[in-house]
């Protein structure tokens, strides 16, 4: 089977899948540890973003709040909530000034974890459940790279898929010939690249864009994620591309133990360029650093610094240990060598 098909059962298969079957996934008890995990003022400064798009901040009319500009509702969506470690902050932040709030998991012990927590928040398992034409703000933090991706590779007579077959009984990658949609993804994105090298053809995330775009009115988003630009990924080989987080480990053997651990993929940052743009959006692509800085985030390091040193000054070493706690949490999240490299792609 070509390998998208493969990470889609291996992720999302109801009986067996990684996440749709398997207990929550996110958190310090989990198999990952994501910027929402590391504080809460991640999803408070995200939440700082989303409140422009709010028609009650954008026209100042209370009597406008619950509806958009063409007289449609505006949502505030989070797709992928996984723990929920975002979705209470944003709500917190943000949640006053919207119509309703949507979570978006595929995730049933997510799901319920988020429902415990936001009772506020409609919980739902897919997009369709979220009423079609309302202007939606929506808020996605490492999921595309979870969007079930395929593998090809340049040969000298064009593109080659790779997927996955069985031999004497073991799971093993395999070479097939390239589906239509694939050669055309790849030629668009990638065009011509050196016989040899291997690609991610993130079709869904295309087409996961393309149905935001088609299912609601005005469209404001923010997609954070590991990615890169088409012509820093090609090159590398099945092993970088391909990545697996179980139990804060990486380098899993996913072809022997399907659905035990995470699939990943860098986000081909063109691709979703590409995809936004043929969906008639326009994005501007920033790293996490740069993203929060613009909402504050050094201000806050300063106000943590300056409690930090003030409490120290009065002997209170609690409140000295949660200032100082505090500035090292937001200074992860905008490490231009850890988190904020991470990159976000801007619907505004
Ligand atoms: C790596 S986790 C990130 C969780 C959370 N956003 C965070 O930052 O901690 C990816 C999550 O996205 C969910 N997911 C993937 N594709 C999805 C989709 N199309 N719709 C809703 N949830 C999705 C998975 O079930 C998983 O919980």
């Amino acid at each position: 089977m070509p390998f998208d098909e493969y990470m889609a059962a291996c992720l999302y298969d109801p009986d067996d899948g990684f996440f749709s079957a398997g207990p929550l996934r996110s958190g310090k008890t989990g198999d990952f540890v994501t910027s929402p995990e590391i504080s809460p003022w991640f999803g408070r400064l995200i939440g700082r973003w989303a409140k422009r798009f709010s028609p009650l901040v954008e026209q100042g009319e209370m009597a406008r709040a619950m509806r958009g500009s063409e007289g449609a509702t505006r949502v505030l969506i989070e797709v992928g909530a996984g723990s929920g470690a975002l979705l209470v902050p944003l709500i917190a932040e943000a949640g006053g000034v919207f119509g309703e709030v949507y979570a978006v998991e595929m995730s049933s012990a997510a799901r319920s974890r988020i429902a415990d927590q936001n009772p506020t928040a409609n919980v739902v398992a897919s997009l369709d459940e979220i009423p079609e034409g309302v202007d939606a703000v929506l808020v996605a933090n490492e999921v595309l790279d979870n969007m079930p991706a395929a593998l090809a590779r340049r040969s000298d007579d064009g593109w080659m898929e790779i997927g996955v077959g069985v031999d004497g009984g073991d799971l093993r990658l395999t070479e097939m010939p390239a589906r239509e949609e694939v050669i055309e993804w790849c030629d668009e994105v990638f065009g011509d690249v050196p016989v040899g090298t291997v690609v991610t053809v993130q079709l869904a995330v295309a087409e996961w864009i393309s149905s935001v775009f088609e299912r609601f009115g005005r469209v404001s988003l923010c997609l954070i994620d590991y990615g890169a630009p088409a012509e820093e990924l090609a090159g590398r080989g099945v092993e970088s591309v391909v990545r697996t987080y179980r139990g804060h480990q990486t380098g899993f053997d996913w072809l022997q133990h399907p659905g035990d651990t995470d699939i990943t993929v860098d986000v081909n940052l063109d691709g979703v360029t590409m995809a936004i743009a043929r969906a008639g959006g326009t994005v501007r692509v920033i790293n996490q650093n740069d993203f929060l800085v613009e909402q504050g985030a050094n201000e806050l390091i300063e106000r943590a610094r300056r409690d930090e040193r003030e409490t120290a000054g009065a002997g209170e070493i609690m409140d000295q240990l949660k200032a100082r706690s505090e500035r090292i949490d937001l200074e992860a999240l905008i490490d231009p060598t850890g988190f904020g490299a991470f990159t976000v792609s801007l619907v505004e």
